[in-house]
C-alpha cells in the first residue's frame, strides 16, 4: 500500500481534511496526518486520528514522537507528500526553505514528490509575495492543485478556495500511479517521441487586442507530464497560458494558430500526437499595425479568415503522419455524434470528446477547471468504439490516456513481431 503524508495547514479549509483522508483511503492509500499548530484551531487531531487510523503528528520537539518516529523519518516513510490546505504561510516557508516547525522541516527533509492544494483569501492568493512563492515552488518541482474560484468563507469571491477533496485525492492517486510499486518510474514509453499541443491561440486584431477562448492548457500540460513521466520524449507546443513547463518536456510557446501549426510540423516525425489545443477556427483577416481608435463612428466590421486545420494537416502529412494521432473535441451538445463525425472527417485515430457545456455536471466548467468528463472514441476497421468515463481530475485523464497509449504501442510492437 502506498503512503501519503498529509500536512494540514492552519486555514479554514482544514475542516475538509477528514473528508480528504477518507477520499485518499478509499483509493487504497495509507494516510498519516501531520498538523501545524494553527491547523489545530480548525480541525481536531482526534477526528484525524480516527479517520486515518494512525497517530497524528504535530510537534517538532515532542520527545515521544522523536523516540517513536524521528522528524526526518516522517517524510522518508511516505511515497508522496500532500499539503492541504497549503496556507500562504506554509507556501512561503517551503519556497524559502525554512524549517522551524514539523511541517516545514518535513517539506525540506524530503526528496519525495510534493503536491500542494492552496487555500486562502483571494487577496492573499493574488499578492505578489504569494505569486512569487508559487513560481518558486513550481520551479522546484512542486505540483499545485487549484485553488478554485468561488464564494469564500471570508465573504469574498475569487480564486483562493481549496479544490474539493475528491479532486485532490484523485490527483494524488494519479501522481502515485505514474510510479511502479517499488518507487521506480514506469518507463514504458521510453524511446517514443510525442507531440502535444495545448492551450488557446490568440489571433491579433491589432497590437493590443486579440480573439481568444477559455482554454487554460491544464489538460494538455497534464498529458505532456504523464507521457514524460513514462519516459517518452515529449514536445509541448503551447498557446498562451499561465502554466509552467512540465518537468522534462521540450516546450515551444506560440501565439497564433499558424505559429502552432509551424511549431507542430517542426517536431515531426513523431510516434504519437495529442492535439488538445483549442485552436481558433478563424482569425481577423487583417491585423492593424496600430491600435484601432474609437472615433465616434460605428466600429468597422471584423472580417474573419479560416485558420489552417492543424489536426487534419497532420493526418495528411504522408510519411510524416504520426503513427497514433489523437484529437480532442470540445462539444456542448450531441457529444458522441459530433466527436464521431470529427474522427472520420479529420482522419485521426482516436478522439477524446469532452462536454464543455453547462450540463457537463462539472462545477466551474471544464475549460479552466481541474476536472474533465471524457469519452474515448477509437477508429476501428468497422464501427468506432466508444467508452464513456465519469468525472475525473485532469491528471487522472492524463494517466488514463498515457496508459492507453502505452498499451497501444506495446500491442503494435508485439503484432509487428508476430507478423
Ligand atoms: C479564522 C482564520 C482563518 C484563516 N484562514 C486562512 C486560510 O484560509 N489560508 C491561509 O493561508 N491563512 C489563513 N489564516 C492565517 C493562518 O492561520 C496563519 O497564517 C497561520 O500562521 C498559518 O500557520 P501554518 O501555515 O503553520 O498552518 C487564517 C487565520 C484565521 C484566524
Amino acid at each position: 500500500m502506498q503512503r501519503v503524508l498529509l500536512i494540514i495547514g492552519g486555514g479554514i479549509a482544514a475542516y475538509k481534511a477528514p473528508e480528504l483522508v477518507r477520499q485518499l483511503r478509499s483509493r487504497d492509500l495509507a494516510v498519516r496526518c501531520l498538523m501545524t499548530a494553527a491547523a489545530e484551531q480548525f480541525v481536531s487531531p482526534l477526528s484525524l486520528a480516527s479517520v486515518s487510523g494512525d497517530k497524528v503528528y504535530e510537534n517538532l520537539f515532542d520527545l515521544t514522537d522523536e523516540a517513536e518516529m524521528g522528524h526526518i523519518q516522517l517524510s522518508r516513510e511516505a511515497d508522496i507528500i500532500l499539503v492541504a490546505p497549503a496556507t500562504a504561510d506554509l507556501m512561503a516557508k517551503a519556497a524559502q526553505g525554512l524549517a522551524n516547525d514539523l511541517a516545514s522541516t518535513s517539506l525540506l527533509a524530503t526528496d519525495k514528490k510534493i503536491i500542494m492544494a492552496p487555500a486562502m483569501n483571494v487577496r492573499m492568493w493574488q499578492h505578489e509575495a504569494t505569486q512569487r512563492n508559487l513560481s518558486q515552488l513550481i520551479a522546484d518541482g512542486v505540483s499545485i492543485i487549484g485553488p478554485e474560484e468561488g464564494d469564500m468563507a471570508c465573504g469574498e469571491f475569487g480564486p483562493g478556495r481549496m479544490s474539493e477533496p475528491q479532486t485532490i485525492a484523485a490527483a494524488t492517486a494519479a501522481a502515485l500511479a505514474g510510479r511502479a510499486p517499488d518507487g521506480g518510474a514506469d518507463k514504458t514509453l521510453s524511446g517514443r517521441k510525442f507531440l502535444v499541443t495545448a492551450g488557446p491561440t490568440h489571433e491579433p486584431i491589432d497590437p493590443v487586442r486579440y480573439i481568444a477562448n477559455r482554454s487554460s492548457g491544464k489538460q494538455g500540460y497534464a498529458i505532456a507530464a504523464a507521457l514524460a513521466a513514462r519516459g517518452a520524449e515529449v514536445h509541448l507546443v503551447s498557446g498562451p497560458t499561465a502554466l509552467a513547463a512540465p518537468q522534462g518536456v521540450h516546450m515551444a510557446r506560440v501565439e497564433t494558430a499558424r505559429e502552432m501549426l509551424a511549431a507542430a510540423q517542426a517536431v515531426l516525425p513523431v510516434d504519437g500526437a495529442v492535439m488538445t489545443a483549442a485552436v481558433a477556427d478563424w482569425r481577423p483577416s487583417d491585423c492593424d499595425a496600430q491600435k484601432i481608435k474609437k472615433n465616434g463612428d460605428a466600429p468597422a466590421p471584423l472580417s474573419l479568415t479560416e485558420n489552417p486545420d492543424i489536426l487534419a494537416t497532420l493526418a495528411a502529412a504522408g510519411k510524416n503522419r504520426p503513427a497514433l494521432l489523437i484529437g480532442f473535441a470540445a462539444e456542448t451538445e450531441n457529444i458522441e455524434a459530433h466527436a464521431t463525425a470529427k474522427l472520420a472527417k479529420k482522419k485521426c485515430d482516436w478522439i477524446v470528446a469532452n462536454n464543455v457545456g453547462a450540463e457537463s455536471g462539472i462545477v466551474g466548467g471544464v475549460m479552466g477547471g481541474d476536472t474533465n468528463a471524457i469519452s474515448l472514441i477509437c477508429a476501428t476497421e468497422r464501427k468506432p468504439s466508444v467508452e464513456n468515463f465519469d468525472i475525473m481530475s485532469k491528471h487522472e485523464v492524463a494517466t488514463l490516456l498515457s496508459d492507453r497509449m502505452a498499451a497501444h504501442f506495446a500491442a503494435a510492437k508485439s503484432k509487428g513481431k508476430t507478423e
